[in-house]
């Protein structure tokens, strides 16, 4: 069957939008949106999405082994769109663990993926992606934290180019991360690891971690190392050491 995408000029949420519809989607479904009122960050957090021409986009997948393999999976849909960009011409582009993409230090990008199901079902997975293409009119405050778009780096890409690139290698990744887990993309995410070999502070809850980044475990997991010992780290937030 061919897949279906819902292209709207204003929604509150395309990630909401694809969550009020589950019943009726199938696997590589997706939405576009030109803006969204109320678009959604990770932990409970806005995302500022103005009209201009940056992309904001949805697409859902059925996950037959149920949510608990959906672990890892947002570390492949960065590294796809990191793939997907630096394909498209957009040097520079690089993952940020455990989802974000960053340019120059800076957040370029931002994944959130909504999960649906209880253990032993299938799930039902809403990954969305908001990238910062041009960004006219926007203040940092609205934002809260160092962002940057493409265009003001030099860089041009086509966003009706951007979005069907990116879906067609999504939902090849998606299959191949059904079948062999997050194994096959480890080596990927080291290709663009913005964080690697360097010294990081990862907060996690009250917890303040300092440690040399060292990549990724087949769990998703972050390496830290801390004189020498490695540890895998699932949850936190990361920066640079000083900032
Ligand atoms: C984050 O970095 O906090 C994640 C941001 C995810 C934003 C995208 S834009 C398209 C999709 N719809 C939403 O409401 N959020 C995601």
């Amino acid at each position: 069957p061919g897949r279906k995408i819902d292209v709207l000029p204003v929604i509150g949420s395309t990630n909401q939008h694809l969550l009020d519809k589950i019943g009726q989607l199938s696997s590589g479904d997706a939405c576009v949106a030109e803006y969204q009122y109320a678009g959604r960050g990770r932990r409970g957090r806005q995302w500022v999405s103005p009209f201009g021409r940056n992309l904001y986009l949805s697409l859902y997948w059925r996950l037959e082994q149920g949510p608990a393999a959906a672990i890892g999976l947002s570390l492949v849909v960065g590294i796809v769109l990191a793939e997907t960009l630096h394909e498209l011409g957009a040097t520079g582009v690089k993952v940020k663990w455990p989802n974000d993409l960053y340019l120059e230090d800076k957040k370029l990008a931002g994944i959130l993926v909504e999960l649906q199901g209880k253990t032993g079902d299938a799930a039902h997975v809403i990954i969305g992606i908001g990238i910062n293409l041009t960004m006219e009119n926007t203040s940092t405050d609205q934002i809260g934290q160092q962002w940057i778009n493409l265009e003001q780096s030099g860089i041009r890409i086509d966003r009706n180019t951007l979005a069907a690139a990116f879906i067609n290698h999504l939902i090849d990744a998606l299959h191949l991360f059904e079948k062999s887990g997050l194994t096959p993309f480890i080596e990927r995410w080291y290709a663009f690891d913005n964080y690697l070999n360097r010294e990081v502070k990862l907060i996690i809850g009250e917890r303040e971690v300092v440690g040399v980044s060292r990549g990724i475990n087949g769990q998703g997991a972050l390496l830290l190392d801390q004189f020498g010992e490695v540890t895998p780290y699932i949850g936190g937030e990361i920066s640079l050491r000083g900032i």
